[in-house]
């Protein structure tokens, strides 16, 4: 049921205050500054081992799991390799005994995902699926996993299980980094800032409206880039899928700096770009990328901090967030890149829940 809500990708993206809270509940351990899983079914021991995660996925699920690579290697140094499972179920990769092959999927029905999957088994590998529908293929045939609780996603736009699912990797990443050098204390950080991301996610669907004027500016647009870096990469992919599935609008996700190598011939008064730009690591790399666009007349549209005065002086537009720490910063990021995408297709007229050529579970290869 959709209640108030004119359609079910908005009422799933306002539901994800509580889809976070949800996929958190139960989950974490403040005696001992970590999380725990009840459904993985390896032991502290087992999971010490693991020297390798192989993480596997399609679509969004595949952009949550590339945040995944980056969360897993900083919060718990574990090298992790992110692949198409349209990709990764043809190929022969040399894995050792020690690799752990992880599915991501909303659905649990993706074909090529489930091939992947099996394939795994067969080679004897463990394998683990992040999954949200309950009972699914891949829920049941996976060793061991973790569920999203995010409730049914109707929408054929995924959104709540994109956020869902970087939580979990962010709690997985907790969770094997405490069995390894994460101290205590940054245990018990993460947890304080995860108990507060439900209401930081309220404060974020704050932009709506900034975000409504700034598609009212650029629905005309025939082409979108995305920018974002480390974390903010796959967002920036992610965001770009998001506008071309439900807009029909050519969009491209490109990690920030790799625009001189090539695409920036494509800027023009009429492509604008969207970056994200939250304070961190790399906030002035991303500001001097963001100046290279300028220079060539390309509007942008930044998704910063709130009063961040530095990026209000260089953008065109800014839809403003709050301010988190850089790991939280993918989820509090997607969610303006969500309602950009939906308040564009309302104006190009497209059906946002049911974008043309789309299913929402692909069970053919
Ligand atoms: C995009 C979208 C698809 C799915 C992909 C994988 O909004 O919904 O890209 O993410 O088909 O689906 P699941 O996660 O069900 O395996």
């Amino acid at each position: 049921d959709r209640g108030e809500y004119p359609h079910y990708m908005l009422k799933e993206i306002y539901e994800q205050p509580e889809t976070l809270a949800n996929a958190m509940r139960g989950r974490l351990e403040a005696d001992n500054a970590t999380a725990h899983f009840g459904g993985l079914n390896l032991s502290a021991q087992q999971l010490r081992q693991v020297d390798r995660v192989i993480m596997t996925a399609c679509g969004t699920s595949y952009h949550a799991a590339m945040v995944g690579e980056y969360l897993l290697e900083e919060l718990a140094r574990v090298p992790v390799e992110v692949e198409y499972a349209s990709e990764f179920r043809y190929r022969n990769p040399p894995l050792d005994r020690s690799s752990v092959v992880l599915a991501l999927t909303q659905s649990g029905e993706t074909a090529d995902t489930l091939a992947a999957l099996r394939e795994s088994k067969r080679m004897g590998h463990t394998t683990l699926a992040i999954c949200n529908a309950v009972g699914s293929s891949i829920a049941r045939e996976a060793d061991g996993g973790v569920y999203l609780h995010a409730g049914p996603e109707i929408g054929v736009a995924s959104t709540k299980a994109f956020t869902s699912q970087v939580c979990v990797l962010t709690m997985l990443a907790l969770y094997l980094g405490r069995t390894r050098h994460l101290s205590s204390t940054q245990g018990q950080r993460i947890i304080d800032d995860l108990h507060a991301l439900p209401e930081t996610v309220r404060k974020t669907l704050a932009c709506h409206d900034h975000v409504k004027r700034v598609a009212e500016k650029y629905a005309h647009a025939k082409n979108v880039l995305y920018l974002g870096r480390q974390y903010l990469y796959p967002v920036a992919l992610e965001g770009a899928l998001k506008l071309k599935e439900i807009s029909y609008i050519h969009a491209e996700g490109y990690p920030a700096a790799e625009m001189k190598h090539g695409p920036i011939a494509l800027v023009d008064e009429s492509t604008p770009s969207v970056f994200l730009v939250p304070r961190g690591n790399v906030f002035d790399k991303v500001m001097s990328n963001m100046q290279e666009i300028k220079a060539r007349g390309g509007p942008v549209i930044a998704v910063a901090g709130a009063g961040d005065r530095e990026v209000a002086a260089l953008a065109d537009d800014v839809i403003p967030i709050p301010d988190v720490p850089e790991y939280l910063q993918p989820i509090v990021t997607a969610i303006p890149l969500q309602l950009l995408a939906y308040e564009i297709a309302l104006l190009c007229g497209c059906d946002v829940d049911k974008p043309r050529n789309l299913a929402k579970s692909v069970t053919v290869e």
